[in-house]
């Protein structure tokens, strides 16, 4: 992984840590921000994922967990344990905070189990095996995943590090920036390669085409923790392809779930997406919200995957430590090349057009499979631009 997108990345969230001294002067901020409904609905999409795909759940891993903004939604959920890990020690030092106040506001008259969380800090997630002492239930990653499309190798060992701490059947799901919507909000831009409204703040930092890892941007939502802050002009992010993330995931035996089954969390996303397996946030926000919140909501998509007991599973956990040795040989072999070539990049990149909408169930499993034999054997004759790619 890239030391200095880490590092930026670590400076940008140090920032924001610690703003406040307990969660009442926390909730009093959050109420009067600008970008209240957002955060609202932002926090509702979790919360319904967080209990449809998790609600009981023994354990759950919370991958970039960041200051602990999930712990209410952990405990309404009735999950037993959370174990969260984050780039930020300030993110992680507030998360810590946080479930201490909450142990000590909780009625100690509640029947049945309480949440118990643990949380450390670690910049190793795309870097190197990370091997917990158990399996999970769940693994999450919200609003977090397109970090590790800074390259191909960062987005493998994090899917990795998802794939070998999730047990057989558990869930993996999340919710990150649209690449297809940032790219065409940047490109219909008079300003190109910026765009500016109110709320929302895109740089693209990229040149030339579009390819599926590396291809970075600013991201400054008004009022929230992506706000550029001392330093930093905002969230220093990467293009997420949906294809890409399906296709990579699927290396890793994580099976794309159409179905989320749940009418009031489907009613939260487009409903084009009904039948897809990455679905765009549909904010309706009140009529005095300034337009360029929603059209930064909007720019959100989720994803849900289960892991398959045969592909990824048992493999992954028995190879863990020799696949592992693999990677840091072919890393410090690949050393200065922290991006794809061209070619292989801009074929990934050309598979979100991909009709994603076709496929349910197993037939999703057998197009994710398609794409990963895609992503090894790139046609860079029939590249496009980014331009012209369909989310
Ligand atoms: C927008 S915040 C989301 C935090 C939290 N998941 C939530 O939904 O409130 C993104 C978080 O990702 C973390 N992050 C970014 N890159 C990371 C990496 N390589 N490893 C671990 N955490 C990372 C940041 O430190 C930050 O806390």
């Amino acid at each position: 992984m890239d030391a200095d997108a880490v590092r930026k990345t670590r400076e940008h969230y140090n920032s924001h840590a610690n703003v406040y001294s307990d969660r009442d002067q926390a909730l009093n901020a959050r109420r009067q921000g600008a970008a209240l409904p957002l955060k609202d609905f932002h926090n509702d999409i979790k919360r319904r994922m967080i209990l449809r795909f998790a609600g009981e759940a023994e354990s759950l891993l919370d991958f970039a967990c960041g200051r602990g903004g999930d712990i209410h939604k952990w405990a309404r959920a009735k999950i037993r344990y959370v174990k969260g890990v984050d780039l930020s020690p300030g993110e992680i030092e507030e998360a810590t905070r946080r479930f201490a106040e909450h142990v000590k506001q909780r009625n100690p008259r509640h029947q049945g189990p309480l949440l118990e969380a643990e949380f450390v800090d670690s910049d190793q997630l795309g870097l190197s095996l990370w091997k917990e002492p158990r399996q999970y239930d769940a693994v999450t990653c919200m609003f977090a995943i397109h970090y590790f499309f800074v390259t191909e190798r960062a987005l493998d060992n994090f899917l990795h590090n998802v794939a070998i701490n999730l047990k057989d059947g558990g869930y993996f799901f999340g919710t990150f920036p649209s690449g297809k919507r940032v790219q065409d909000t940047i490109f219909k831009a008079k300003s190109w390669p910026q765009y500016k409204a109110p709320m929302l703040q895109l740089q693209a930092l990229w040149k030339g085409q579009a390819a599926p890892f590396g291809c970075a941007y600013t991201c400054a939502i008004g009022d929230t923790v992506t706000q550029g802050k001392g330093s930093t002009e905002g969230s220093y992010e990467y293009l997420v392809f949906n294809s890409t993330l399906i296709g990579v995931a699927a290396k890793h035996g994580l099976e794309p779930i159409v179905d989320w089954g749940d009418p009031e969390l489907d009613d939260c996303f487009d409903e084009v997406d009904a039948q897809k397996p990455i679905k765009h946030f549909h904010p309706r926000f009140p009529t005095e919200s300034d337009p360029s919140l929603s059209q930064a909501s909007a720019l959100f998509a989720a994803f849900v995957f289960r892991k398959s007991g045969s592909q990824g599973g048992q493999k992954e956990t028995a190879g863990a430590e020799a696949s592992d040795r693999k990677r840091k040989r072919d890393d410090s072999q690949r050393a200065g090349t922290a991006q794809a070539p061209a070619s292989h990049s801009n074929s990934t990149a050309q598979r979100d057009s991909v009709d994603w909408g076709k496929t349910e169930g197993s037939s999703a499993l057998k197009e994710a499979a398609k794409a990963v034999s895609a992503y090894k054997r790139p046609k860079p004759r029939e590249a496009r631009t980014g331009a012209q790619e369909k989310g």
